[in-house]
């Protein structure tokens, strides 16, 4: 089974990865969590090029077929492997991300980036994805208040520094593409506390391996 979370800066997807991981092993399931970009160690060095706030100068079109790099040696190395030999994976950020920021929020052609995917990643769509979604200021604010007290990196912060506008289109991506594909997205509230939010992530994962 392919799992994903999305959702904009300070959505909180990374802090809920271990207790989807703690859930998904208690219900029997081998389960690995990764991240793009840098699931892979070539994948780390793209990660460190693609977030450095000093590659502020970066074409967009050099940066999805970075990310795209990215995901073609996870796919291959990390993810198809592990789904192959029927474990679960669970994976902070796919392919959804690059319709969105580098779509609905660079611009790029969307057409252009799906045929890319088809193209190089046959189509591998995740099970479920799971859209922490909130309003970007408050995101943001969350986002930055980690990083000023250190438990975020700031020398991953390229994304962060881009404007508000840039980031309401990122949210407003999500969403839409939410409403195309209901039956593979299900969203949740963000701004709600983290206990709350992981509360309702278990309970859409319980019911989703009742009924997959
Ligand atoms: P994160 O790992 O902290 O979520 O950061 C990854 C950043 O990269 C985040 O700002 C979103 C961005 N991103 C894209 O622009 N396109 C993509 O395809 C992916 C996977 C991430």
């Amino acid at each position: 089974m392919f799992i994903t979370l999305e959702g904009i800066e300070g959505s909180g997807k990374t802090t809920q990865v271990r207790s989807i991981v703690e859930f998904l092993q208690s219900k029997g399931h081998t389960c690995e969590a990764t991240r793009e970009p840098g699931g892979t160690r070539i994948g780390k060095k793209i990660r460190a090029l693609l977030l450095d706030p000093e590659s502020s100068d970066m074409d967009p079109m050099a940066e999805l077929l970075l990310y795209t790099a990215d995901r073609v040696q996870h796919v291959k190395q990390f993810i198809m492997p592990l789904l192959s030999a029927g474990k679960t994976v669970l994976c902070d950020r796919y392919y959804d991300a690059t319709v969105v920021y580098q779509g609905y929020a660079r611009g790029l052609d969307i057409g252009l980036i799906r045929s890319l995917h088809k193209l190089i990643l046959k189509d591998l769509k995740p099970d479920i994805t799971i859209l922490l979604d909130l309003p970007p200021a408050k995101g943001l604010a969350r986002a930055w208040k980690q990083i000023n007290n250190g438990s975020r990196t700031g020398v991953e912060s390229r994304f962060e520094k881009e404007t508000l506008a840039f980031h309401e289109k990122v949210r407003s991506g999500y969403l839409e593409l939410a409403r195309l594909e209901p039956e593979r997205f299900r969203v949740i509230d963000a701004s709600k506390s983290e206990n709350q939010v992981r509360k309702e992530i278990l309970s859409i994962l319980s019911s989703f391996l009742m009924h997959p």
